[in-house]
Formats: structure tokens, sequence, C-alpha cells
């Protein structure tokens, strides 16, 4: 089958960047990136599902985020680490909102450590959540999106992906992206029946994973990048509803790296 191609493609731009009448989920959706992500999918018309699993005040941002946008919003929780409880709580979504149009693997953790030093337990800790718990998402969306003839999903990966960060030593960390980027490519390709599937790269995002990290390492990263400062998580949210839309009709297997130029120099 071909990919997707809406009826009439060239109505209104506006139009093609409505996400009204849609469902969603994002994983890691009520803090940092996600959350910006869950509320541009909302204010894009879309009804969210936004997913934690320590956040202790999730039903709050929900309710918040629905009063503020006029769609449901609902928060639940599961471990993208845990194969059967991701799957089980998407397919929960798909039947509380009626479909599952949209799905954002964003999930991610970050630590730091030489890579001569890893344990087992930091290494798997790091690709239990970035990748395979990326990949847990991405399987439990496409399966509810081949049952539905049709469905979208957009990764969250990394520059990490494309280049070695430094100060810090996180090659468990970068080894997870990349595995992203390529896990994208390759579903884009597999499912290009029934799903488009796209990655967004951010750069440095004032986000809690970076409130963690010494001074001198931020004043290092503000000297490689070209924008001289860090993304707010709000810069990213017109990326995600480019791609959860009809804006981005014929786009499926891209990386779009959002980094204030500083994979360039
Ligand atoms: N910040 C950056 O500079 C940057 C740059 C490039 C890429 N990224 C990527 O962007 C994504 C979001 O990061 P962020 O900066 O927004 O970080 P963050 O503020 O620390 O948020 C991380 C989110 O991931 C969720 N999460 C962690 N472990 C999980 C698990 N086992 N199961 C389900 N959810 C889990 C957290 O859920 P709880 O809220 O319930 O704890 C949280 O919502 C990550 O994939 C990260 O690698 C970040």
């Amino acid at each position: 089958m071909p990919l997707y191609k809406p009826s009439n493609p060239d109505v209104h731009v506006t139009s093609q960047f409505s996400l009204k009448g849609k469902n969603a989920a994002v994983t890691g959706g009520v803090r940092g990136i996600g959350l910006a992500a869950s509320k541009a999918l909302a204010e894009a018309g879309a009804n969210v599902a936004i997913l934690y699993t320590s956040t202790k005040d999730a039903e709050e941002i929900a309710a918040k985020l629905a009063s503020e946008t006029g769609v449901t919003v609902k928060a639940y929780k599961a471990s993208v680490e845990n194969k059967d409880e991701i799957t089980t709580v998407l397919n929960t979504v798909a039947s509380d909102f009626g479909s599952l149009d949209i799905v954002v693997a964003n999930a991610g953790i970050a630590s730091h450590h030489p890579a001569e030093d890893y344990t087992e337990d930091q290494w798997r800790a790091i690709m239990n959540v970035n990748l395979d718990g990326a990949f847990w998402t991405a399987q439990a969306a496409g399966n509810i999106f081949k049952k539905q003839g049709r469905g979208n999903l957009i990764f969250t990966a990394s520059v990490s992906a494309i280049l070695v960060n430094v100060p810090q030593k996180q090659a468990a960390y970068n080894a997870s992206k990349a595995g992203v980027v390529q896990l994208a490519r390759c579903l884009s390709v597999e499912w290009v029946d029934f799903a488009r599937v796209n990655c967004i790269s951010p750069g440095f995002i004032a986000t809690d994973m970076l409130a963690v990290h010494p001074q001198e390492w931020r004043e290092k990263w503000f000297s490689m990048i070209p924008a001289n400062r860090l993304c707010d998580p709000a810069e990213l949210k017109g990326a995600y509803v480019f791609l959860a839309s009809d804006a981005s009709t014929y786009m499926t297997g891209a990386n779009i790296v959002i980094d204030g130029g500083y994979t360039l120099p």
C-alpha cells in the first residue's frame, strides 16, 4: 500500500497543522520536553494521554492542561521498561479515547560514566529505558496503528545520536539514542503501509535532565553551541505538531535536528 495521502492535500496550511479529533499519547509526558510536546498536541486540538512513572502530581498536570486547552487530557502510569505495562496502558488509552492516532516515544534518562567503568546495571538502566523502552512503546503503538490502518509515531532521540558530547562521558546514552534513530528508520520502512515514523533530535534543552550538571560543563557547552544559549522546551512544540499532523504527510524515517547549530561546526 502507498504511504497515506490526504484526499485533498492542498487544504489551507493552517488546517494541515490541525490535530482536531486526533488522540495522542506521550511517554514522559508530564515533564520537560514531553510536557511541551503534550501541550503542543493539545493546543493543536488533539486529546492527549500523558504517561509517567514517578511524577506525583501527574493527575493535577493533566487537569491543568485540559482546562488550558479545552481538550481531554488524562494521566496514565506506565514504565516503558516493562513491555507488558506499556502495551497494556497504550491499549487502554486507545480504548478509553476510541482510537490512538499519535504516539510520542519520549521517555528517557541520562547518566555519565567513563566507558571503562560501566557496571552492568548502569549500562542496562540506560538501554532499558532509552532503547528497549522506546521499542516496547513503538511496538505497542505499531500494533494499534496496524489494526486501525493508520497512525503516527514520533521518537525523541537526541543530537547525541550523531555527535559525541563533551566533557561528559555518556557512551551508553549516546549509543541508545543512535539506536533510536536507526530504529525509527527501520520502522518507517517496515510500517509504511500503516504508519509514519520520525524522530526529533534536540540539542541542549532546559529541563530537569540538564539541571544536574556542573556550571563548568554548561560553560563548555555554550562555547560549542552557535546559538549560545539553551533551548526552552516550548521551542520544540512546533516540530512535534508538524510531525504529528498532515503538514508532513510525505515525511517518514526523518530525523529533525533542533540544536541551535550545535552539530554544525
Ligand atoms: N534535555 C535535553 O537536553 C535533551 C536533549 C536531547 C534529548 N533529550 C531526550 O528528551 C527526552 C525527554 O527528556 P527531558 O529532558 O524532558 O528529561 P526529564 O525532564 O528528565 O523527563 C524525562 C521523562 O522521562 C520519563 N521516564 C523516565 N524513565 C521512565 C520509565 N522507565 N518509564 C516511563 N517514563 C520514564 C519521566 O517520567 P516521570 O516524570 O514520571 O519521572 C520524565 O517524564 C528524553 O528521551 C531525553 O533523552 C533531552
